[in-house]
């Protein structure tokens, strides 16, 4: 096993393929495969369309075929939106040229111009395994997953990377639908987090995109750390500031491209509330944390205005609450519930031509929060 595998999760004398392939950040052309292997490999994702058509996924940025000695990520593309297809992944060893194939898993490129979408929120796993896998269990196969941050409790021990986000809880979590992920508050504290972006794919390389699935925008946002950049406890780590005020440039650009700016619906997911119960100020020097990110919706309020963003889907606080819009606060806020089996959470949002719904639920089945949402005019 190669050193940089045992850091990251990996244990001596396993397989040459760790993890499931994890498919994440769809797009309408395809998506990013991921997974873990044990040795120093080559990585290559074969799809299959349903038309029948076969093709190789293989070459990396850079020309090379897809290599990593703990991590191997394929970029796969060439499809059509809402192309349904399946995909598998081949691993070759570098060293002895032990190849394994993996299962085909079913994919469907996104798809801008559905009719309909469907798709699933988790927020705030923080490695409870058991709330995983329950998650799991009672969340539908959908057009996608969006884990919004926390997948931790702070990366002190790069061994948890592996486990935590590409095997969460066991459970192949991108199994018939791929994952987007949001950085939250947790998943960049501890010296072990500048790994994470490693381990995860996004539509164009950032943690802050932008896509359109049916008749629903969605915009993920990077809320950044709870506490000042300059708080002792990070030690120097955080540069949350600078990644705030670059997302406002990239917001006010991204709110005018024409598959943003004539959706039906307009969702924005962040991991840090941007409004919160109590905005009262918090004691840094003391124990005191933000409940809600004041920093990034000081930048972001007015352009997410002039959006007309109906509802900002968040976590964070582990406790479920909504908070309807105002004529000052015309965008909702709704946050999901914490990581222990009680206190969980999960949204079904679907939207068709008659309504933008989001339910959320316990999972225990209850119904915590439904809501809906009309279309909204042109304009
Ligand atoms: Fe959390």
């Amino acid at each position: 096993m190669t050193e940089a595998a045992k850091q990251l999760g990996g244990r001596d004398r396993e397989p040459l393929v760790l993890t499931p392939m994890m498919l994440m950040a769809p797009r309408p052309d395809g998506v990013e495969a991921i997974w873990a292997v044990s040795r120093t490999s080559l990585g290559r994702v074969e799809s299959e369309t349903a038309d029948g058509r076969r093709q190789m996924h293989a070459c990396d940025p850079h020309g090379f075929t897809p290599q990593g000695d703990a991590i191997l990520r394929v970029r796969v593309a060439g499809f059509a939106p809402g192309a349904a297809a399946r995909l598998r992944p081949i691993t070759t060893a570098a060293d002895d040229g032990e190849t394994v194939t993996g299962a085909w898993k079913p994919f469907r490129a996104l798809d801008p111009a559905a009719a309909v979408t469907r798709f699933a929120v988790w927020n705030d796993t923080h490695r409870h395994d058991d709330t995983i896998r329950q998650l799991h269990r009672v969340t539908p196969v959908e057009d996608f997953l969006v884990w919004n941050g926390d997948t931790c409790n702070n990366w002190d021990d790069a061994a948890v990377l592996i486990p935590t986000l590409l095997h969460p809880g066991g459970c192949d979590i991108s199994a018939g639908r791929p994952v987007c992920l949001l950085w939250g508050n947790h998943d960049v504290r501890g010296p072990q987090a500048f790994r994470m972006p490693g381990l995860v794919a996004t539509p164009e390389g950032r943690p802050f995109y932008a896509f359109r699935s049916g008749p629903v925008a969605v915009i993920c946002l990077h809320t950044g750390e709870d506490k000042p950049d300059d708080h002792p406890s990070f030690h120097g780590r955080a540069a949350f500031d600078a990644l705030r005020k670059e997302q406002a440039a990239w917001l006010a650009e991204v709110i005018r491209r024409p598959e943003m700016r004539t959706a039906p619906y307009r969702v924005v997911f962040c991991h840090l509330p941007l409004r919160w119960t109590d905005e009262g100020p918090q004691d840094y020097a003391g124990d005191g944390y933000d409940r809600f990110s004041a920093g990034s919706r000081a930048l972001w309020h007015d352009l997410l205005v002039a959006w007309r963003t109906q509802v900002v889907v968040s976590g964070h606080t582990h406790r479920s609450t909504w908070i309807p819009p105002t004529a000052d606060w015309p965008y909702a806020q709704l946050v999901g519930g914490g990581p222990e089996l009680e206190r969980a959470s999960w949204i079904e949002v679907t939207a068709d031509g008659a309504a933008l719904r989001l339910c959320q639920r316990n999972l225990a089945g209850e119904i915590l929060h439904d809501l809906n949402f009309s279309p909204l005019p042109p304009g």
